[in-house]
């Protein structure tokens, strides 16, 4: 028995404590500030000789000099098992609808309750014998959880190669039952349960090789999945100002995006930015199987109003618990709204312990902590040689839509696609508001390069005469400029812009955004012929009409074949 190490508080200032200690305290392990009944969780942050300084989780009202306070020995962890789906959490992993039950409204602080109930029970189907040899991550069995089948692993800290020496038969175990116990090359027992405790800020890594991440994400996002694609396992971000549609565009990606589960990291500035993610959030269903999305989505949530270092933590869990699935050989997609918000607590947190300010007041460490966080996407071959993966993408809101400031800009130098959203274009109600001149990708679309080339130029020199028609007019441009500026113009209306209301073109997938790109392509390249701009315009606005009809028509069916061949006749005369 580990013999109970504590401290006594000699400082409080805001959320932080400082207290003193004989024993020894490890950097970042998790102690309890003691206030009379209550047991405020905190964070080791910093030890400086015999003085630890931590960070509470909790609102500190009321700790006076002298307290106690008692060191844990382990780090900031999650409960990883069955159970996870469908679960609203906070920073912390609290269930947060169960905690609201408990608590009313307004939190009280020292309540914590267990991420994944105790008294649940689950039917485990072993996959594995006695004798088998596993490591980390290896499958032992599974239950059924909602529509997967959630794998029962071998524990992640497991070091090298055991063998089986015990495994439950088909049966309904609780969380903490011990399903197997494995035996390593000297004999010591090592017991699995259903459930796991793993630490949030190390990766899961009991996997056996990262890959370079290939193979593309289909987001059904026309502008996202042709001109600046993401990849199974890659990163990317979409920074945008205030109300430019970051997060009507995620929960559209969730929905809709060819991905098994989805992981949100709600960080809200007011409490409103939650509670809409909180309140649209169960009400989405998941096209692919008319169901509630929550079933295969958790959501991580917090707000300013709680303390700065729950909100700083929970993008970890959220993160820590999308490669939890992936290591079960599922494509899960985290989505961080907005990974500004966790800056600001970054800043606040390093401003309390004094530390030398960077940029705009944000620690140095800002774009290690970004790097590092971005860096536990990928793309990963399993032991048993399925691949799976983790996929960040974060919003950015930046202070004024300027991107220069160093959140996007940290951002910037890490991920594999940019999403940048545009006023002008949100003003304009050209949604998705993704700027297509200024966003980019590293990734490959499965659209021919060459063809993408081919069109980035007509929109970026579409762009170039509408800005120099606004200084000349209509009447000083080439014909031959204007119509490339319509050209542009009908592109965007028809391909990059989507209409998310709509219950077909909200989403388009793979195999007919392909087609519908052949098509626009053709007009791209077609040489057209007229007598005045405004014949030019008119032609114009009539393929525009079509074309957007044709985008409401259900995919391979007779009326979509129609409107083809009537939007095809304006090429060919
Ligand atoms: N794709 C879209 N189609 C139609 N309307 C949209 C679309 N995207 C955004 N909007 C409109 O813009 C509004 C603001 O969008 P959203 O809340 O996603 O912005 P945001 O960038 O997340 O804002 P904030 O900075 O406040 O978090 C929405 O309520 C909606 O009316
Ligand atoms: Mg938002």
């Amino acid at each position: 028995m580990v013999e109970k190490r504590t401290g006594k508080i000699v400082g409080v200032n805001g959320n932080m404590v400082i207290a003193e200690f004989d024993d020894y305290v490890v950097q970042n392990e998790v102690a309890y500030v003691v206030h009379g009944s209550e047991r405020l969780k905190s964070e080791v942050i910093r030890v400086r000789g015999k003085k630890a300084e931590l960070q509470v989780y909790e609102d500190t009202k009321g700790i006076t000099i002298g307290g106690d306070v008692e060191f844990t020995g382990e780090l900031l962890s999650v409960e990883l098992g069955p159970g996870l789906l469908g679960q609203i959490f906070d920073g912390l992993q609290n269930p947060l609808p169960q905690l609201a039950e408990k608590c009313g409204f307004f939190l009280k602080r020292g309540v914590y309750l267990e991420a994944l109930p105790d008294e649940a029970k689950w039917e485990f189907t072993p996959s594995a014998k006695k004798g088998d040899k596993v490591r980390a991550g290896s499958k032992l069995g599974s239950v059924k959880e909602g529509i997967f089948e959630h794998w029962i692993m071998a524990p992640f800290s497991l070091d090298g190669e055991m063998e089986i020496d015990q495994i439950a038969g088909k049966g309904k175990y609780d969380l903490k039952h011990a399903v197997a116990k494995l035996k390593d090359s000297r004999g010591n027992i090592y017991k699995a349960a259903m459930q796991q405790t793993w630490p949030v800020k190390i990766p899961i890594t009991a996997y056996a090789e990262k890959l370079k991440p290939s193979k593309p994400l289909v987001t059904k996002i026309r502008i996202i999945d042709t001109l600046m694609p993401v990849a199974l396992g890659g990163t990317y971000c979409v920074p945008g100002p205030f109300g430019s549609g970051k997060t009507v565009l995620q929960q559209l990606i969730s929905k809709h995006a060819d991905i098994d589960i989805v992981v949100i990291a709600a960080c809200g500035e007011r409490a409103g930015e939650v509670v809409e993610t909180l309140r649209t959030f169960p009400e989405l269903v998941d096209p692919k199987t008319s169901r509630p999305l929550m079933e295969r989505t958790v959501i991580i949530c917090n707000t300013s109003s709680m303390p700065v270092a729950a909100r700083e933590s929970s993008v970890y869990t959220a993160v820590t618990i999308a490669e939890y699935y992936r290591q079960m050989g599922l494509n899960v997609l985290l989505l961080a709204d907005s990974t500004s918000r966790w800056a600001q607590a970054m800043r606040e947190m390093s401003g309390r312990l004094e530390e030398i300010p960077g940029e705009e007041a944000f620690p140095a460490y800002l774009e290690t902590r970004i790097a590092s966080f971005y860096e536990r996407a990928g793309f990963v071959r399993l032991h048993d040689g399925k691949t799976s993966s983790v996929t960040i993408g974060g919003t950015v809101s930046p202070a004024g839509g300027n991107f220069e400031e160093p959140v996007t800009q940290a951002t910037l130098k890490v991920v594999g696609a940019f999403h940048g959203l545009s006023r002008s274009r949100s003003d304009a109600r050209r949604y998705p508001a993704i700027d297509p001149l200024e966003s980019w990708s590293k990734y490959d679309s499965f659209i021919d390069a060459k063809q993408i080339l081919k069109v980035k130029a007509i929109l970026r020199k579409g762009n170039e005469v509408d800005r120099m028609m606004s200084v000349v007019g209509e009447e000083g441009t080439l014909i031959s400029d204007f119509i490339t500026y319509l050209k542009a113009e009908f592109l965007d209306a028809v391909y990059l812009q989507q209409n998310a209301f709509d219950k077909v073109d909200a989403a388009t997938a793979e195999d007919r955004q392909k087609h519908a790109f052949n098509v626009i392509h053709e007009i791209m390249e077609h040489d057209f012929k007229f007598e005045s701009k405004d014949a030019a315009r008119k032609f114009f606005q009539r393929l525009r009409q079509k074309f957007i009809e044709w985008n409401s028509i259900e995919w391979k069916t007779d009326a979509f074949a129609e409107k083809e061949k009537e939007c095809r006749k304006y090429i060919t005369g």
